[in-house]
């Protein structure tokens, strides 16, 4: 496809689609439904969407099939590509972890000397057992590595734990941690190169950081009395100075300020004490600053 649109590589299937669709939804782009479709344009931004195996990106991506994508850390640093990552995206938290059967216990990392160990990621899991000196057999299997262990291929397993469901349908639990991972958007080396490019890219980011500001953000209204004021100003956590708006009763005011998400429920219970009342706390879809 030789638009010139700006093509953006995510997740064909998997724990990063729906989350890596909803945020370009929330920069406000209409993208039709992708019953698996390999490619979606965009109908109001020149941006073209290709759904790929999430392994496969940084490739795509270092080679400049796509011009950026989105994928994991882990699957990042275990392919190695030279790439640059230009956002953290907040979502798509999950461990790279070892595992072990339900019935066994591992106390120490020494214990996985002289044993197999099946994982999808030998590079980075490699790298931790040299790190921690131990010596074991990584057995490298492309995809499924949760069977491993029962079919006898491995002792153990190195694989991506997010809800913990996999490892629990196949009787597996959670050992040593290995690697943190968070979806990351990722841009091709040349791509500063292309002037049109990166026009759009600069404006796609422009609603990147507005839509993630505003999943963190929320919009506090109150009444209060005008004489605790200064008392609730200094208790709202927000960056900027709240709005005060007056009220038909002269000796309130209305006070609205954006403010932390996760700090609302450290502070209602001063502002009420400070008198506010009929407290409302609303989203916010984007946010400019
Ligand atoms: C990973 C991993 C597990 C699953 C773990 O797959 O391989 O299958 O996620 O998630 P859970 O703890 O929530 O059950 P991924 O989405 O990376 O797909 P892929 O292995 O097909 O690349
Ligand atoms: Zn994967």
């Amino acid at each position: 496809m030789l638009n010139g649109n700006l093509k953006l590589a995510i997740q064909k299937k998997g724990r990063l689609t729906d989350k890596s669709l909803l945020l370009l939804r929330n920069c406000g782009l209409d993208i039709e439904d992708y019953n698996e479709r390999l490619i979606i344009t965009s109908r109001n931004f020149e941006l073209d969407i290709l759904f790929l195996r999430d392994d496969d990106i940084p490739e795509y991506v270092q080679d400049g099939v796509a011009d950026i994508g989105i994928v994991g850390e882990d699957v990042l640093y275990e392919r190695k590509s030279e790439v640059k990552i230009i956002r953290n995206l907040g979502y798509g938290r999950c461990k790279l972890a070892l595992a072990i059967p339900e019935s066994k216990e591992i106390k120490n990392l020494e214990e996985f000397n002289g044993q197999r160990i099946a994982t999808s990621y030998p590079n980075i899991l490699k790298l931790f057992l040299e790190k921690n000196k131990i010596n074991a057999d990584v057995v490298e299997i492309s995809g499924s590595v949760e069977i491993a262990p029962s079919l006898g291929v491995a002792d153990y397993i190195c694989d991506l734990v997010s809800t913990g469901n996999t490892l629990k349908l196949n009787k597996l639990k959670k050992s040593f941690e290995v690697f943190s991972s968070e979806a990351v958007l990722i841009a091709c080396n040349k791509i500063s190169a292309d002037k049109e490019k990166m026009e759009i890219l600069n404006n796609l980011l422009v609603r990147i950081d507005s839509a993630l500001k505003a999943k963190t953000s929320k919009y506090l209204m109150m009444n209060a009395p005008k004489s605790s004021l200064d008392e609730i100003k200094n208790i709202l956590p927000s960056l900027k100075s709240p709005t005060i708006l007056p009220l038909a009763d002269d000796t309130m005011v209305a006070v609205h300020a954006v403010i932390p998400a996760d700090k609302f429920w450290t502070i209602h219970n001063k502002l009420k004490d400070a008198g506010a009342s009929g407290i409302l706390l609303l989203p916010i879809d984007n946010m400019i600053v």
